[in-house]
């Protein structure tokens, strides 16, 4: 969750550290730190608070060394202060470290290192790192780089848990060691010089060469030079990827949030994501599948595991699926699914989703289901992300970098691809073939749909002014409408702090309605036709009890409601691509309202690398 960031060049490492944990900050924005070595000594200046408030202490300046390593916290043991703050030191002040992930063993391993008279400053698991590592520095009868190396290596033998580390050594101030066990972690090389970051984009206006370092896998790295070990120590070779994302990307391009950015670049989103996979005139592609009939009818059940907002997606391409295939479906919460034992078999298939690639529990999750012998594939929008790593296929989202907390363009992408996957499933086993006609025309023009309601947002901006203030918002909905009542949901609460909930609408009745009272706004989703006389009976139950009505529909309604935002026809089971448009966006303007930071939520952190 927290960010890293690291150096080593002829460059002041500070700014491009400062910079680089700005881009970061969406992992974790509660502390951050830097450290530099310069004449055979680390500085190292950490503090509570956001980055730009480190920025803002006057020593930081002094910081001219061209080797540093930075870091942006989501705590998690200890809570947010300068203490507690990376990088941590060893008690001699010769190792500094930087840490993303749980130490889980830290209790033991403090006692340890307590009765060899080390002392700790802070509640964190990190500090037990660095100090590790003098511990096995001293006790080591190697020299030269092996000797910083094999410190480092045996420290990590003895660490259960996740992690992504930086560590630097006044004994070896021209370099740096890195290494990662299921925290992510990439090396930039760029001219005479290495950046090292927790992902891609805080990197990407700096290098376009990117290692992608596996579990387990240190890199020794100096600034012309970065030389990879397996953990006996032995060289190992590794290939360089080059990332042809652009570095505007990662930028606000204008927009005064990344998330309002992000709505906007749904199209562009979507169009990439579609690529040349499907057309009308020819059979759907995609690329390093390679499944055939024979293998797809022996296929019993269909697993989409994911959490929170990607789970949301799955919910939308279960009913794609089950349509179109006519195969099973059950979506899972990753952190259940990896407790719960569940019945895989070899005719099962597993489908993971995750933007980041990095969900610790959609990991472990995957990872279960190969124990169990199904075939997994995994859904990601990073390309090289540790999830790509594990699954049997991985089939990318083009959406680009997502940056705000808040998740819109992934979700958007990932049904559009749920929903090429399943033509694909549907075309080889010869099934439905008109509903596979519709749908794919329906999916060309999704991007311009969205283009139409993107443009002209007044009315939603000037329903969040009347509502802002509120304390509960419901979110209903019934059949397809009934995911992305749940989507608007998550995304009105993570956002604005407001408390929401998402019904079936047919399920207000049995409980949930004793909470309607004299203006309480409910959130409708109406897109589906034969449902529709059955939906407005729900929101008049509602309406009769006081509440404000907020609908989004793409049908003609005879009722007057309080506002009512029309959105453009397509196939159903599509559907929510369009209808959760206007529900981000009114989160979004409900978030601003409140003064709040929309990119950045409180306890919330962009990728969740912990479970
Ligand atoms: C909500 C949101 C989260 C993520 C969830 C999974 O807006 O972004 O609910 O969807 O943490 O993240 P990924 O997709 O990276 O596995």
């Amino acid at each position: 969750m927290c960010g890293i960031v690291g150096y080593i060049g002829e460059k002041k490492a500070k700014p491009i550290l400062i910079n680089g944990l700005l881009r970061l900050e969406y992992r974790g924005y509660d502390s951050a730190g830097i450290a530099t070595i310069e004449n055979n000594e680390i500085k190292n200046i950490k503090n509570k608070g956001r980055v730009s408030e480190l920025n803002n202490i006057s020593e930081i300046n002094s910081l001219n060394g061209t080797v540093g390593i930075g870091h942006t916290r989501w705590a998690t043991h200890g809570k947010p202060s300068s203490l507690n703050s990376h990088p941590h030191m060893d008690n001699s002040n010769n190792f500094a470290v930087v840490h993303n992930g749980i130490i889980e063993n830290y209790s033991d391993l403090k006692e340890f290192l307590k009765s060899h008279k080390y002392k700790f400053l802070s509640e964190t698991d990190t500090e037990v790192i660095p100090n590790l590592i003098h511990f096995n520095y001293k006790n080591s009868n190697e020299t030269g780089e092996n000797k910083f190396l094999k410190a480092v290596i045996d420290t990590c033998k003895m660490l259960k848990g996740s992690y992504a580390i930086e560590v630097l050594s006044a004994y070896h101030p021209d370099n740096m060691i890195v290494v990662r066990k299921d925290s992510p972690l990439v090396i930039g090389k760029g001219e005479n010089e290495c950046y090292i970051s927790s992902d891609i984009p805080a990197i990407l206006s700096f290098a376009k060469d990117f290692y992608l370092l596996n579990d387990m896998e240190f890199a020794y790295i100096s600034k012309n030079n970065v030389k990879f070990y397996n953990d006996k120590a032995i060289e190992i070779n590794k290939e360089i990827k080059n990332i042809t994302w652009d570095a505007g990307s990662a930028e606000k391009d204008g927009y005064p949030d990344f998330m309002l950015k992000e709505i906007n670049e749904q199209p562009k989103a979507i169009r990439e994501t579609i690529g040349s996979r499907i057309s009308l005139d020819s059979k759907t592609n995609i690329d390093d599948f390679n499944f055939n009939k024979k293998y797809l009818q022996s296929i019993t059940k269909i697993f989409i595991v994911a959490c929170g907002t990607a789970m949301h997606a799955g919910l939308t391409g279960k009913n794609i699926i089950e349509n179109l295939c006519e195969i099973p479906v059950e979506v899972e919460v990753a952190s259940e699914f990896r407790y719960k034992n569940p019945i895989i078999t070899q005719n099962s298939l597993c489908i993971f989703i995750t933007q980041s690639g990095e969900t610790a529990d959609t990991i472990a999750a995957l990872k279960l289901a190969k124990t169990k012998g199904a075939k997994t594939i995994a859904i990601s929008n990073v390309i090289g992300s540790s999830i790509t790593r594990e699954a049997d296929y991985t089939i990318y989202t083009h959406a680009g970098p997502e940056i705000a907390v808040a998740s819109t363009k992934a979700y958007t992408s990932q049904i559009v691809l749920l929903a090429i996957i399943s033509i694909y499933f549907a075309e080889i086993l010869g099934k439905n073939p008109k509903k596979i006609e519709d749908l794919k025309n329906n999916i060309l023009k999704l991007p311009s749909h969205i283009e139409t309601i993107l443009k002209d947002t007044t009315k939603i901006k000037d329903f969040a002014k009347k509502i802002f203030k509120e304390k509960d918002v419901f979110f209903i909905g019934r059949n397809v409408d009934y995911p992305v009542a749940m989507e608007g949901s998550l995304k009105l609460k993570e956002i604005s702090y407001i408390h929401s909930e998402a019904y079936p609408s047919g399920e207000l009745k049995h409980g949930p309605i004793a909470l309607i009272e004299n203006n309480v706004t409910v959130v409708s989703i109406l897109t589906n036709r034969l449902l529709l006389e059955k939906s407005i009976s729900n929101i008049q139950e509602v309406v009769t009890r006081g509440a404000k009505t907020f609908i989004v529909t793409n049908q003609e309604l005879n009722h007057e409601f309080d506002e009512v935002i029309k959105i453009p026809k397509t196939n159903a089971l599509i559907s929510p691509v369009l209808s959760v448009i206007p529900l981000q966006l009114l989160a979004y303007y409900i978030s601003k309202e409140k003064g709040l930071d929309v990119d950045k939520p409180r306890n919330l952190a962009k990728s969740v690398t912990v479970e």
